[in-house]
């Protein structure tokens, strides 16, 4: 068995982080959300990856190389254009040849690992294994129609009227079948070949469709919110250690991890919060549920619930709360006179001012 895994498509509401990063790149505790499905994918006994680039190609291909870092052996395949998941089926043909193959969508976050799906998958070997998960508001999502007997009978691309709240999650498992479906596709109305309608189309040509239904944690983390979440729920887990320097004026309470190479003094760290190596926080306030990457600056400030990415500069500023920042962003505070705001925002940029 092979793995696909999606690591092109826009990111448009990710922006303007993705104007200039690959979101599968976003660190989740300090590491790419992409590294946790590349080793739930290794964890399955999978070893052959084709990675399905974009405009972002280079900074992923940077990050995963050859994949032997993962114990995978990874092949890089370029989509033109985000034209749906279907599509990136499509153009993997000769990389998946004639093996069963697990598709995964890079930007996905699952607790639990996918093992058990690949072993559900090897009894019987339907032509589709797909994994669904019960969510308050299914409109956004591929949602699934079971009938009396659990078997999948319908698939529709976010519905308005959602006919259950089963929402398809980020990874599937496919027979070379998948191929014949994928060719029969015409773009939907949003542009894309859709892979709900592939698997449709496998139901609808009697071809045996089965779903395995989760109940552990499942997150796309295609928007802030979501992946402040992930965040936080990786931070729960997290193994506390001392790597870089604490001063004695420093209260570290809860779960902390300081990696090397960062300073941190004159602070209070409320845990879970992990401080990446290198960056330097002095007279400040990290509360829970906060990654800081490598190489930051946090200074008389106060920050929790968020996401710092590497290089960026955070001083004299409080409060800074449920907020993903990006590389090398500077934060300050304005003069005291006048009153006033000062701003330089890249495009799509999102700010919430309390005033
Ligand atoms: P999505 O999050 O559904 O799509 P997107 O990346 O275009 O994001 P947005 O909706 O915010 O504009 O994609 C799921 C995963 O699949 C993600 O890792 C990107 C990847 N993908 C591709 O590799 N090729 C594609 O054509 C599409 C649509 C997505």
């Amino acid at each position: 068995m092979k793995a696909l895994v999606l690591s092109g498509g826009s990111g448009s509401r990710l922006r303007p982080i993705t104007h200039t990063s690959a979101k599968q790149l976003l660190p989740v505790a300090n590491k790419p959300v992409l590294y946790y499905g590349l080793e739930a994918i290794r964890d399955a006994g999978i070893t052959e990856v084709g990675i399905v680039v974009g405009d972002t190609a280079p900074a992923i291909q940077e990050a995963v190389g050859d994949g032997s870092a993962f114990g995978l052996n990874a092949t890089y395949i370029t989509q033109d254009a985000p034209r749906g998941l279907a599509h990136a089926v499509l153009i993997a043909r000769d990389f998946v040849g004639d093996d069963d193959f697990v598709m995964y969508l890079g930007d996905n976050f699952i607790v639990g690992g996918i093992s058990e799906l690949v072993e559900e998958f090897a009894v019987g070997r339907p032509d589709a294994q797909i994994m669904l998960t019960h969510v308050p508001d299914p409109r956004q999502f591929g949602v699934a129609e079971l009938d009396a007997l659990g078997e999948v009978v319908r698939l529709e691309e976010k519905p308005r009227q959602p006919k259950s709240d089963l929402a398809l999650v980020g990874v599937y498992i496919f027979t070379p079948a998948v191929h014949d479906a994928v060719r029969q596709l015409v773009p939907s109305w949003r542009g894309e070949l859709e892979i709900t309608e592939a698997i449709q189309w496998l139901i609808d040509n009697g071809r045996k469709v089965r779903s395995t239904t989760i109940t552990g944690y499942w997150k796309d983390t295609g928007n802030v919110v979501d992946m402040l979440e992930v965040n936080r729920m990786v931070l729960e887990s997290l193994q506390p250690a001392q790597h870089g320097t604490v001063d004695a004026s420093t209260e570290i309470i809860g779960r902390v991890l300081v990696e090397h190479d960062a300073e941190v003094s004159g602070s209070r760290i409320v845990g879970p919060v992990i401080i990446g190596a290198g960056t330097r926080v002095s007279g400040s306030y990290i509360g829970p549920f906060t990654s800081i990457a490598g190489d930051c600056t946090i200074a008389d400030s106060e920050i929790e619930y968020s996401i710092v990415l590497g290089g960026a500069s955070i001083r004299g500023v409080r409060r800074i709360e449920a907020s993903l920042i990006g590389h090398d962003v500077e934060v300050t505070p304005a003069p005291k006179v006048p009153k006033a705001h000062r701003l330089v925002l890249g495009d799509h940029s999102k700010v919430q001012i309390s005033s």
